[in-house]
This record gives structure tokens, C-alpha cells and sequence, in this order.
């Protein structure tokens, strides 16, 4: 995370400084310094800073505004300045006395104009100095003072005179750049100051309107001249023959003429380089459409001529004549059809003289026809190349490159894209030591039947890729080849391979088969039988699902079964879901296994156990969802790389766990990790990256579950507990006493505790209510029952406490004439209801009768008295009838509940 900070801050400071301020480069806000390199580079900065390490030797400072140099001399270790790009006037005086260890100084895009001898003083050790794009006025001998000076370029500077110098100068000067200068004419003393640099070897005079050259101008450094470069600059054809003479007798190895606008070349033009031994002549990018006879004839010596890039018309048997040490000739584009005209000529014999070369790049070149003897004299070439030429070319026939006949050693030829269409029989047979035959990208529509490569005794190579898909192999395809050890057929087959033997059953010494891009779905298991030394397998682009998958009537096709020395096996795109558990069997040498844009997912553990050498893996854009050490933990142990984006990762500690901890500690790079590994599921990490699952979240699972379920569920019985108790605790109270007395009782004989009764009723009620107690209840004594009223029975003397717990002990019910009076009164609250509550439940009895004569909600009640409706028996909560005539009912009720058992049912 800190690095991707890291990386991601200067581009988001790049974006922000590039929108704000506009400009086309972001610029920084500090100076980076690493080791002993600082670099202050576009800070728009008007001073050097100064606080830097001092031991610094490296800097760069370019692209700012700086004016001076001055605090430069604060960094006396300094070796390399860059101070490029901005606004220096001058070179600070004694800069070289304050760095005396400076070797490279970069002033060019400045404004640097007065320059003298003292600018530069002590700079002994300055080895390059650039000074282009300033305004340079020598004055006096500036540059006198480097000693030690190798490297020196002032071009862009205005200077009409390449005399840089009176004295002689510069002794260790290797390369001086005047380019872009003023300078229309080499004078005859120009280089004088040069005469005693010894290792002068490189002059570069690009773009300069040279318009003259005198005499002996460059005599003083004749003797070591070796490269000239006059690239860019429009030289007239007298121009250029002037020079060519003054060069004569000059050191003059390679000489560049690219883009000169030489327009035509005279049979007399290079006539002065007879008298060099140059090697390489460049004529690149020149427009020139003629090339008179004998225009090379001078370059008896000369190994490398480069025509790239012109628009020759027409060359004939004497075009080239002279070149008779030329190894390498670079035609590309040299000869071109236009709109208009007819294809250009090459004439027969042309390249007759050439009969030390090796090399023809014909790449590129229009020409009328490869005709009988067009190649003819060509008798040490070993690589010809006339890829994308248009030659009207259809069918390679047994004389097509009969020229080539006297061209034993030619190696390879390269026929890529020259609209061939067919092959005829024996089509190479004279080119016997070829090893590499390319004919890609050309629309070859045959059956292959054996004889369109009878003769290719030493063929190494056949590419034949990219041919519309038009190519029909059969048994005998590569008969007359068995030496092949590179075959490439990608995007190329038609028809089938499915046949028996294999056509490549007689390549025995085969390394790389390319069978990519062929839409292939039907081969059996002996497709690449006997190819035991295959090395490079490329079957991606094909349709190979059926042949891996179980159900296949058959079984899975092993195609694969005797290749097992592979390196490189590539099976991308072809619809794979399956891999047999077999099917990699043995490959303990395959390095690289791509399997791109399959659809595998659930693999067979241990199917790539056999993989120990895997170092590239790719599986990108499957279906993979879990990476586990059982299928991965071999071909991942020791891998150098490893693609495995886009999948639908499944982020859960089964499925990824162990990946996402390999990920975390391999020293394998992972291209694309962790932004295109994103998980699918679960829900939890859905679209996240695989870096964010976190592995401590599986770490000793068990225990912690465990402790989890035990304690919610604690808790939750807790809270269960706590409501019921709050809400219900009474009933459940209630009916335990109920259910512990009814143990109890059950073993009392009911009769005995019937008897021992002296009142039917114990009857509570407030002093208010005694008018309707005695109006209403006490008539019922009349009829055989007995009341207890406090006030009336009670034994005077006996306290109050007394009275009610023998008397209710000694009545069979207790009536609660409830009103809210009642509930208030704390006697009745406090003591009665609790001591007859105890008596309910010791004595097991259903004794309670309560008479309503107002209506009290169950919450008071509970409040009050502890009482709920819900705990007696229906029959035993009364109410005071409002309507008269009700009354008897409800007396008869009362009678039944006096009379009812207590017994609870
Ligand atoms: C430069 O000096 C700093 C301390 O100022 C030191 O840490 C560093 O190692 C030095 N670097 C070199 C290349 O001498
Ligand atoms: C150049 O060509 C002309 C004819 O085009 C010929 O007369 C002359 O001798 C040639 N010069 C050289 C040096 O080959
Ligand atoms: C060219 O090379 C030969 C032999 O290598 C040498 O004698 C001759 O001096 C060289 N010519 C020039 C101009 O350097
Ligand atoms: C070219 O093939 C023809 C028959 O197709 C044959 O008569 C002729 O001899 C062959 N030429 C060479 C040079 O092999
Ligand atoms: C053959 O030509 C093709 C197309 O120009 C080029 O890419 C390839 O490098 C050439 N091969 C050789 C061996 O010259
Ligand atoms: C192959 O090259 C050798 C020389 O290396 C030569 O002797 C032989 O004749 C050539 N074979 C063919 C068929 O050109
Ligand atoms: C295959 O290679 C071996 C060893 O390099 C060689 O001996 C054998 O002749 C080759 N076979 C063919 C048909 O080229
Ligand atoms: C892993 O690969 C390196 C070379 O990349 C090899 O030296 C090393 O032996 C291999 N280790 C194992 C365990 O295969």
C-alpha cells in the first residue's frame, strides 16, 4: 500500500501541475536525490538550491529558469551537470575551480552568447561538453583550456565558420558536432585546430547550408577522419563531388548522405572515395530516381550501402558494378510504384557484381518480376529477404528462383507477404541449404501432398502462419522434410488432422510446432506421436473443449502423450472446462503453461502436480474460483511469474486463503495484482480486491465458534429468561407452588382437610363496603354457610395480625370484595392479600374468591394485591351485576364457588 502511495502520488501531481498550470510538463515541487544523484529538474527554479547533500556528484537542474550557476559551487564533488533548459548567460567564472571534478556539463538550450578562455580555466578533467541551442561568440580561444575534452557540440548556435579555433587545440577531441549552424562553406583552414587531437575521429555536419568547399579544408585532420555525417542538409550533385574529392585520401570509413536531397548519382560523383578504404556509405531517404552506371565503382572496399527510402526506377547489370566487396545491401522501399507508372525494373544480373554479399534486404520493393536471372551472381548470399515486395508473384514454380542456383549458402529467404498462392512441386528444390523458408501472410490455398518441399535437404525452419486459413495437410505433407525443427502453421489449416499416421509423424527431431488460430476440434491421441523432442507447443485460438472433456464418448484424448519434454504449452482459448487428471502427466520440464480464456474452474487436485519446473503461469480470464494448495502448491512453488486475473475468485478461507497468503509472501511477480484480482463471491468481498481478504479471519476458527455460539446463546437464554420472568414470572411462580402443594397434598386425605374448617368464607373488604357486604353476602348465612367478618368475629383482645392468620387458617375461602378502596388500603395490600396468597399456595388450595364491585384493571390488581385474574378459576371471579334483576345469578354463583373444591384441576 505504501509503494502503490508512492507510485500514485507523482502521477496524481503530474495530472493536478499538468491541468493548472498548463504546461506541458508537470513540474516538481523538491528535488529528488538518490545515492549521490540529485535531480531538480523542472521546479521552475531561479537559483541552484542550496541545500542539498555536499557530497553530491550528480545533477540535474534542467528545464528550470535559472540565470546563473553560482550556488552550483557550493557541491565541490560535482562530476555530472545537467543544466540544460534554461536561461544561463554565461559560464560562471571559476566554475572549474570550485568543481574540480567536473567531467560532463550540459548547457544547450540556453542563452549562453560571450564565451572566452576564462569561462572554461581549470575545466582539465571536463570530458563532454554540450553547448547547442545557445548564441555562442567565441571570443579568443575558449574551448584551448580542455585538456582532457572528448566530446564537444556546439551545433545550433548560429556560427558561420567551423573554425572553432586558431591554435591548435582539444588533444583527446574524439567527436565535434557543428550542426544546425550558419556555416555555407568549409574553409581551408576550418579544422586547423584540430591538428594535433589525435583521436579525432567523428565530424558531424548535419544541416548546414554547405554551399562550398574549399581545397584542403579538411587536410589538417586527414589522417584520422574516420565517420562524416551530412545528414539533412540539401547538397547539390557539384556539392557533393567537391567534397568527395576533398576526402580523398582522408581516413573516411563511413559516410552518411541520409536525406540530402541528392536527386540523381553521376558516374563520376563519389569518384574522389577511390581514394578512401570507406566501408559504409549511407543514401537512405535521398529522393533520387537514377543511379547512373558505375556510380559505385569507387567503393571498391565498401561492405554496407544503404538505398533505403529512395525511388528508383531502374536498375540494371552495371548499376552496382564495382561493389565487389559489398556484404550487405539495403534496398528497402528503394524502388517503389507510384500511381501512374508501371512497376520499376530490375534487370537480369543485376546484383551480379555483387558477389561477396550476404545480405539483400529487398523488403518493401516493387519490381516487375523475379525473372530467370535476377539473383544470378549472387554467389555468397546467405539471407534474402522480399517480404511485402510486389512482384506480381502467384505461383513459386520450380524455376521461380532458379536465379538463386548459383547462391549455395543462401540460408534464408523471406517470402513474408508477397501474395503467393501456391506452391508447385518442387518449388525450393535447388535452394538445398536453406534452413529457414518464411511464407506467412500470403494466401497459399492447397493440400499439401510432400513434393512442394522435396529438395529442402537442410531446412531447419518453415513458417507458413497467417495464410487465410487455406492450407490442407495430409499424411505426406512433411515427408521430404524429417530434419524440420521449427514448424509454424498458426492461423493457416483447413481441413482436418484427425487422420492416421499424423502428418507430423515423420518429424522426429521437431522443437516447436505452431498450430495456433485454426479453429481445430477433431485430432486423436497420435497426433503428435514420436515428436519426443518437442520443446514449444502453441495450440491457443483452436477448439479443443471436447477432446479434455469426461464425457467424450471414448474418454478424454491424451493428444498430448508423447510431447512430454515441452517447455511451452499454449492452450489458450479453446473452451476448456476440463483437465484430465492425466493429461499433464510427466511434463517435469514445462516451464511456461498458458491457459488463458478457458473455462476452467472446479480442477482435479494434483493435476498439475508433475509441473516442478513451472516458472510463467497463465490462467487468466477463467472461471477459476478457489486456488488451493492441493492443485497449486507444485506448479506455484518456485514460479517466476504467475497471470491469474480476472477469475470470479471465491474470497472465502476455503477457497483463498492460501492463495491470498502465497500472494503475500512470493518473490513471483504478479503482473496485474492486486487491481485485476477481484472477488466474486461471497457477497461480503463481492468486487474487492483479493489483497483485502483478510486471513485472520480464519486463523483457529474452531475454538473461537465455539466460544461464539456458546456465549450468544447464553446470552440469549439470559434475555429469554428475563422476560418471561418479567412478564410471566408470576404465573410460572404460581403454578410451581401449585404443582409442588399438589405433590404434597396428593399425599393428605382430602376428607380430613375438608373438615377441619370452622368458617366457609373469610371475607376481606374495606369499612366502606360493609353496608353491601351485609346487605348482599350475609343473607347467604341464613343458608348453612359461615362467614368471618373481622369486625363482627373477631376475638376481642387478639391483635389484629392474630386474628387474620388463625382465621383465615381456619376458613375454607377467602373473598376479596374488591374495590379500587381495597387496593388502597394498605392492610388489605400489604398483609391480607400476601398471608392469603400463602395459604393458597401451603395449602394447596383453590380458595380465593374475588368479587368485583368496580372494575379494576389486572395491572392493579397485580400491584395491589399480587392477584391476577388468570390465576384462579373462572368461577371464582365474580361481579357485582349492575342490573338487578342479575343478582340471584349472581348469588347462585357465589354459592357454587363456596362450594367448589379446592382442590386446583
Ligand atoms: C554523502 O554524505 C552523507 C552525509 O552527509 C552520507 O550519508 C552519504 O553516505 C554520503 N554519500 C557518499 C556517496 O559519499
Ligand atoms: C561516365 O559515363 C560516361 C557516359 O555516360 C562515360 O563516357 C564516362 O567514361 C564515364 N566515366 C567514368 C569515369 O566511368
Ligand atoms: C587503405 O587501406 C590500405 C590497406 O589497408 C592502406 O595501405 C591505405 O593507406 C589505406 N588508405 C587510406 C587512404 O587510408
Ligand atoms: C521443373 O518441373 C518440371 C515438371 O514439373 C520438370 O520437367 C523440370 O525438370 C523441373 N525443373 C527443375 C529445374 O527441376
Ligand atoms: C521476414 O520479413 C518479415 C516482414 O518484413 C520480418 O518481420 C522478419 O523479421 C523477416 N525475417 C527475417 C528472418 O528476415
Ligand atoms: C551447401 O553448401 C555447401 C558449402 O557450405 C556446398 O558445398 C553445397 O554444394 C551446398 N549444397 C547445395 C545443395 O547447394
Ligand atoms: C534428429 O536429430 C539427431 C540428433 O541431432 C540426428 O542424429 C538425426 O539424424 C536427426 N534426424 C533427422 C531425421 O534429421
Ligand atoms: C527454483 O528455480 C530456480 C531457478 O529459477 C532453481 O535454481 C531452483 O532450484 C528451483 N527450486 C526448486 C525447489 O525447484
Amino acid at each position: 500500500m505504501e509503494q502503490m502511495k508512492l507510485i500514485l502520488l507523482p502521477l496524481f501531481c503530474m495530472c493536478f501541475h499538468a491541468h493548472c498550470a498548463g504546461s506541458a510538463y508537470p513540474h516538481k515541487s523538491t528535488c529528488t536525490t538518490e545515492n549521490d544523484k540529485a535531480d531538480c529538474s523542472h521546479m521552475n527554479l531561479d537559483v541552484v538550491p542550496t541545500n542539498l547533500p555536499k557530497n553530491i556528484t550528480t545533477l540535474d537542474v534542467s528545464h528550470n529558469r535559472l540565470k546563473n550557476l553560482s550556488s552550483l559551487l557550493l557541491y565541490s564533488n560535482l562530476v555530472n551537470v545537467d543544466a540544460s533548459y534554461n536561461s544561463l548567460t554565461a559560464i560562471e567564472k571559476d566554475l572549474c575551480l570550485s568543481l574540480p571534478h567536473l567531467q560532463i556539463l550540459n548547457v544547450q538550450h540556453n542563452e549562453v552568447y560571450l564565451m572566452s578562455e576564462k569561462d572554461l580555466k581549470n575545466c582539465c578533467y571536463l570530458t563532454q561538453l554540450d553547448l547547442s541551442y545557445n548564441r555562442l561568440k567565441l571570443q579568443g580561444e575558449p574551448f584551448s583550456v580542455l585538456k582532457s575534452l572528448t566530446w564537444l557540440d556546439v551545433s545550433k548556435n548560429k556560427l558561420k565558420s567551423a573554425k572553432l579555433g586558431i591554435q591548435a587545440q582539444l588533444p583527446n577531441l574524439v567527436t565535434l558536432v557543428l550542426s544546425g549552424n550558419e556555416i555555407s562553406v568549409l574553409q581551408k583552414n576550418d579544422f586547423s585546430f584540430l591538428s594535433n587531437s589525435s583521436a579525432f575521429r567523428v565530424l558531424i555536419l548535419s544541416s548546414l547550408p554547405l554551399k562550398k568547399v574549399e581545397n584542403g579544408c579538411f587536410q589538417a585532420i586527414a589522417s584520422r577522419l574516420s565517420d562524416l555525417v551530412l545528414d539533412q542538409s540539401k547538397l547539390t550533385p557539384q556539392f557533393t563531388s567537391n567534397l568527395c574529392e576533398e576526402l580523398a585520401g582522408t581516413a573516411l570509413r563511413n559516410l552518411s548522405l541520409k536525406n540530402t536531397l541528392q536527386v540523381t548519382l553521376l558516374n563520376t560523383t563519389f569518384q574522389g572515395l577511390d581514394k578512401t578504404n570507406i566501408t559504409v556509405l549511407d543514401l537512405s531517404y535521398n529522393t533520387m530516381s537514377k543511379i547512373a552506371e558505375g556510380a559505385f565503382q569507387w567503393f571498391s572496399r565498401l561492405t554496407f550501402l544503404s538505398l533505403e527510402h529512395n525511388s528508383f526506377r531502374h536498375l540494371t547489370k552495371d548499376t552496382f558494378s564495382g561493389l565487389r566487396n559489398l556484404r550487405q545491401l539495403n534496398l528497402r522501399k528503394a524502388l517503389i510504384k507510384s500511381h501512374s507508372s508501371s512497376l520499376p525494373i530490375i534487370e537480369d544480373f543485376s546484383f551480379h557484381h555483387l558477389v561477396q554479399l550476404e545480405h539483400l534486404c529487398m523488403e518493401n520493393t516493387a519490381f516487375r518480376g523475379i525473372t530467370e536471372h535476377i539473383f544470378s551472381g549472387l554467389l555468397h548470399l546467405k539471407t534474402l529477404d522480399l517480404s511485402w515486395s510486389i512482384t506480381g508473384l502467384k505461383t513459386v514454380t520450380n524455376i521461380t528462383f532458379a536465379s538463386l542456383q548459383e547462391s549455395p549458402l543462401l540460408e534464408t529467404l523471406n517470402l513474408t507477404a508477397m501474395g503467393i498462392n501456391r506452391l508447385g512441386p518442387g518449388a525450393f528444390s535447388i535452394l538445398g541449404n536453406l534452413t529457414t523458408l518464411l511464407l506467412g501472410r500470403n494466401f497459399i490455398n492447397q493440400q499439401l501432398k510432400g513434393v512442394e518441399l522435396e529438395g529442402l535437404t537442410s531446412i531447419k525452419e518453415i513458417d507458413m502462419s497467417i495464410n487465410q486459413q487455406s492450407i490442407s495437410l495430409t499424411n505426406t505433407s512433411f515427408i521430404h522434410v524429417p530434419w524440420l525443427r521449427i514448424l509454424k502453421l498458426g492461423r493457416a489449416l483447413k481441413g482436418t488432422l484427425d487422420m492416421e499416421p499424423s502428418p507430423f509423424r515423420p518429424l522426429v527431431n521437431l522443437t516447436v510446432l505452431d498450430l495456433s488460430n485454426n479453429n481445430i476440434a477433431n485430432i486423436n491421441d497420435g497426433m503428435l506421436k514420436g515428436l519426443h523432442h518437442l520443446k514449444v507447443l502453441k495450440m491457443q485460438h483452436n477448439n479443443l473443449a471436447r477432446l479434455w472433456k469426461t464425457a467424450n464418448p471414448g474418454g478424454p484424448v491424451f493428444f498430448l502423450k508423447d510431447a512430454t519434454k515441452l517447455t511451452f504449452l499454449a492452450l489458450d482459448y479453446n473452451g476448456l472446462d476440463e483437465i484430465p487428471l492425466d493429461a499433464l502427466r510427466g511434463f517435469s520440464e514445462l516451464r511456461e503453461l498458458s491457459l488463458r480464456g478457458n473455462l476452467l474452474d472446479q480442477l482435479h487436485a494434483s493435476v498439475f502436480n508433475d509441473l516442478q519446473s513451472l516458472k510463467y503461469l497463465h490462467l487468466q480470464k477463467n472461471l477459476i474460483t478457489s486456488v488451493q494448495r492441493a492443485i497449486f502448491g507444485v506448479p506455484l512453488s518456485n514460479l517466476t511469474e504467475l497471470y491469474m486475473d480476472h477469475n470470479p475468485f471465491d474470497c472465502t478461507c476455503e477457497s483463498i486463503l492460501w492463495f491470498s497468503e502465497w500472494l503475500n509472501s512470493t518473490n513471483a511477480s504478479v503482473p496485474g495484482f492486486p487491481q485485476s484480482y477481484i472477488c466474486n463471491t461471497p457477497n461480503a468481498y463481492f468486487n474487492r480486491s483479493v489483497m483485502k481478504f483478510d486471513p485472520l479471519s480464519c486463523k483457529d476458527m474452531t475454538p473461537f465458534k465455539a466460544l461464539y455460539i456458546l456465549s450468544s446463546t447464553a446470552v440469549l437464554m439470559l434475555l429469554f429468561t428475563a422476560f418471561l420472568v418479567h412478564f410471566q414470572g408470576w404465573r410460572i411462580q404460581f403454578f410451581w407452588s401449585i404443582m409442588v402443594n399438589r405433590m404434597l397434598g396428593s399425599m393428605k386425605d382430602e376428607s380430613v382437610t375438608e373438615g377441619r374448617y370452622a368458617y366457609d368464607a373469610y371475607i376481606i373488604h374495606t369499612a366502606k363496603d360493609r353496608p353491601w357486604v351485609e346487605r348482599s353476602l350475609l343473607p347467604l348465612e341464613d343458608e348453612k354457610f359461615t362467614f368471618f367478618l373481622e369486625d363482627r368475629d373477631a376475638t376481642p383482645g387478639f391483635s389484629q395480625l392474630d386474628t387474620i392468620i388463625d382465621n383465615m387458617g381456619q376458613s375454607r375461602k377467602i373473598i376479596f370484595v374488591i374495590t379500587e378502596m381495597l387496593l388502597k388500603d394498605p392492610w388489605c395490600r400489604q398483609f391480607k392479600a400476601h398471608h392469603a396468597l400463602h395459604q393458597v399456595m401451603e395449602d394447596n388450595r383453590d380458595s380465593l374468591i374475588l368479587i368485583f364491585l368496580q372494575d379494576v384493571t389486572d395491572y392493579n390488581l397485580n400491584r395491589s394485591l399480587h392477584l391476577r385474574r388468570g390465576m384462579l378459576k373462572p368461577c371464582c371471579v365474580l361481579y357485582w351485576p349492575l342490573h338487578r334483576e342479575r343478582i340471584p345469578a349472581f348469588h347462585q354463583k357465589l354459592r357454587s364457588a363456596l362450594a367448589s373444591t379446592n382442590k386446583v384441576n
